[in-house]
């Protein structure tokens, strides 16, 4: 598939801190075509969050536009933009607040309540997202009772419930250990797979990077191809 899910074109994010503005991504184009995954790397500062919140519809440009489905995030109102968010997009992010009173299936559930599908289906479905990550004998654990990565495999399929059409990833495994961080993200691309979810995705690890259909690093304002 070459249909481009998302598209930002000349996309440029100021910020006003006190006296000074600060330029953090300039005359910035990006396309993500459907079913691929595109990795974003850089410094630190550099301005991957940004640029993942404006895809994400968090935040929006300063001047050019982001197009998701040929829509301009951009210029759309916060109710419908919430409303397009919980039915487009999934979202991972490096410590994911779950719902500390809800346990790890009514976590998952939420997004596809909120979006008004019927209970049983619900539940069902995301017992089964809960089984493929391996947490069958978890569901009913809250998050103060799951491990670092067992509460990232929930905030995956958190994020998948709803058959997003772009799943948000932004350093999902920072938090961890090495060896957990590497099961989460193999587990993550697994998922985007199997599930035919297209992935945009910020890490800092190489391997994870190398592991996408593309990689871009975020650099001077804007973004290079290329490992
Ligand atoms: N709301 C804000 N107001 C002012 N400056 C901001 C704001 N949000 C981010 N910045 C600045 O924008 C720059 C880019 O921040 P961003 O969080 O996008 O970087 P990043 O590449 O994700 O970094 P990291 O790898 O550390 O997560 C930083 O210098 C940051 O201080
Ligand atoms: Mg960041």
């Amino acid at each position: 598939m070459s249909e481009q899910l998302l598209r930002f074109e000349s996309v440029t994010k100021t910020y006003i801190s006190g006296e000074s503005r600060l330029v953090i991504l300039e005359d910035l184009d990006l396309s993500v075509p459907s079913g691929t995954s595109v990795a974003i790397t850089g410094k630190s500062g550099s301005g991957k969050s940004t640029l993942l919140n404006l895809a994400g519809g968090l935040d929006k440009p300063t001047a050019g536009s982001v197009l998701f489905l040929g829509r301009n995030v951009g210029k759309m109102h916060d109710k419908a933009l919430s409303a397009f968010r919980n039915r487009h997009i999934g979202f991972v992010f490096q410590s994911h607040i779950l719902l500390e009173d809800f346990n790890a299936l009514e976590n998952v559930c939420v997004p596809a309540l909120i979006r008004g599908d019927g209970r049983q289906a619900t539940i069902q479905r995301a017992t089964q997202l809960l089984k493929r990550v391996g947490l069958a004998d978890r569901l009913d654990h809250r998050p103060q009772k799951l491990s670092g990565g067992e509460r990232q495999r929930v905030a995956i399929c958190r994020a998948l419930i709803n058959q997003p059409d772009l799943i948000i990833a932004d350093e999902p495994t920072g938090s961890l250990d090495e060896a957990s961080a590497s099961d989460i993200e193999t587990l993550l691309l697994e998922m985007v797979k199997e599930e035919g979810r297209t992935l945009l995705l910020v890490t800092h690890n190489p391997l994870l990077a190398a592991r996408c259909s593309s990689v871009y690093l975020l650099q001077n304002r804007q973004l290079q191809e290329g490992p």
